[in-house]
């Protein structure tokens, strides 16, 4: 099995962190975000994964590191960006030669790719999508469909929920298993949606979904982010890190004070210290090498690799880039830091970005 991830995106809402590192490689409990998902494709038995890029893709490149055994990873790199289904087309087309997977390539999750492979042969569907249950439609793809699975209505971004059923709502979950036939309806040489242009096209050609309630979260905004990290960490989303309710994992290479309080799920990773009478956690991810300093607390937060924050601070549901620093004293609140970016010593971000 095949699959084509799509990378291309430039992570707005997730800036100042994807102004140098794409989102796919931005790490989740320490790995980069695409590492787990080869781990899920590689269980899934894909053997070839295809990367569509665009946004910074040596980055991308350099950021998967090894795949797992038996992955082989090609990355392909658009020019300009081509939507979500030109960016299929334009990577499947002489790569495949039967149904492939194509998948978002910013969900962390829990289902069974090889649960929709399997229901795509059953129905010996033209396309088939992965659905995922949600409180709020228009933030997503909502799928109108019949209880044998067959898609009614694709209704991308509903201003609200009108007509569209009661709560939950069912989306498109970002997973799909296409026949190469699908990639012959999209034109070439401009933007094309799958979303907006080829499944409203499809309904009633052979289009099916398949329901799963497993963990299932877009790490598209900083908040997302966030959680998608504390859930890696408290396992409530199953991955290597092997995570689970109140974790406290922490690298042996990793120092932590003996009078510093820690409080699950919290991971430390490689190389990172904590000061004396410094609170970390709950909900926290201290990235390789990162340091707090003795007295300051980290809470609902992700510092990342090479991160620094010093005696005193405060730091609440937020992300610390790579080896930024926020200042003595200094109160970072619901905000964001990008790479080697500082608060200042006693400074009060809330609610900000830096750079905005
Ligand atoms: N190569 C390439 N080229 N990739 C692209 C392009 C492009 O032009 N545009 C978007 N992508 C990639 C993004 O990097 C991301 O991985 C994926 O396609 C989806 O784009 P998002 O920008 O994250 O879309 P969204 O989250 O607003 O909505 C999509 O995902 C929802 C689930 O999270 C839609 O597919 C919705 O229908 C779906 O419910
Ligand atoms: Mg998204």
């Amino acid at each position: 099995m095949i699959a084509v991830v799509l990378v291309g995106g430039e992570g707005t809402r997730l800036r100042p962190l994807t102004l140098d590192e794409p989102k796919p490689v931005l790490p989740i409990g320490g790995v980069p975000f695409m590492s787990l998902l080869l781990d899920r494709l590689a269980a899934a038995g894909v053997t070839k994964v295809i990367l569509s890029c665009g946004y910074l893709p040596d980055r991308l490149r350099a950021g998967i590191g090894t795949p797992p055994p038996g992955v082989d990873v090609e990355v392909v790199v658009e020019d300009e960006p081509l939507g979500t289904a030109g960016a299929i087309r334009f990577a499947a087309v002489g790569r495949v030669d039967g149904p492939f997977l194509a998948l978002n390539g910013d969900v962390l999750g829990d289902a069974d790719f090889g649960a929709l492979v399997a229901a795509h042969r059953t129905a010996g569907a033209t396309a088939s999508i992965g659905l995922t249950p949600v409180d709020d439609p228009t933030r997503f793809g909502v799928v109108v469909h019949d209880a044998q699975g067959n898609v009614e209505r694709f209704v991308e971004k509903p201003p609200n929920a009108d007509g569209l059923g009661p709560a939950p709502w069912w989306v498109n979950a970002g997973a799909y298993v296409l026949d190469p036939s699908v990639l012959d309806m999209i034109p070439s040489g401009r933007m094309v949606s799958i979303e907006r242009e080829v499944f409203p096209e499809l309904v009633g050609r052979g289009l099916i979904c398949v329901r799963s309630e497993g963990y299932w979260r877009d790490i598209g905004t900083l908040e997302s982010f966030l959680t998608a990290n504390a859930d890696a960490v408290a396992g409530r989303v199953h991955t290597r890190l092997g995570g689970s309710e109140n974790a406290v994992l922490i690298d042996p290479s990793a120092t932590v004070a003996d009078d510093a309080i820690v409080i699950g799920p919290v991971l430390i990773a490689a190389g990172a210290s904590i000061g004396a009478g410094a609170e970390v956690g709950p909900d926290v991810v201290i990235g390789a090498g990162a340091t707090v300093a003795p007295d300051a607390t980290v809470r609902g937060s992700v510092l990342l690799a090479g991160a620094r924050v010093s005696a005193l601070a405060t730091v609440e549901r937020s992300a610390i880039g790579l080896n930024a620093l926020v200042g003595e004293r200094a109160r970072v609140i619901d905000s964001a830091l990008g790479t080697d970016e500082a608060a200042g010593a006693g400074e009060e971000l809330v609610g900000e970005r830096r750079p905005s």
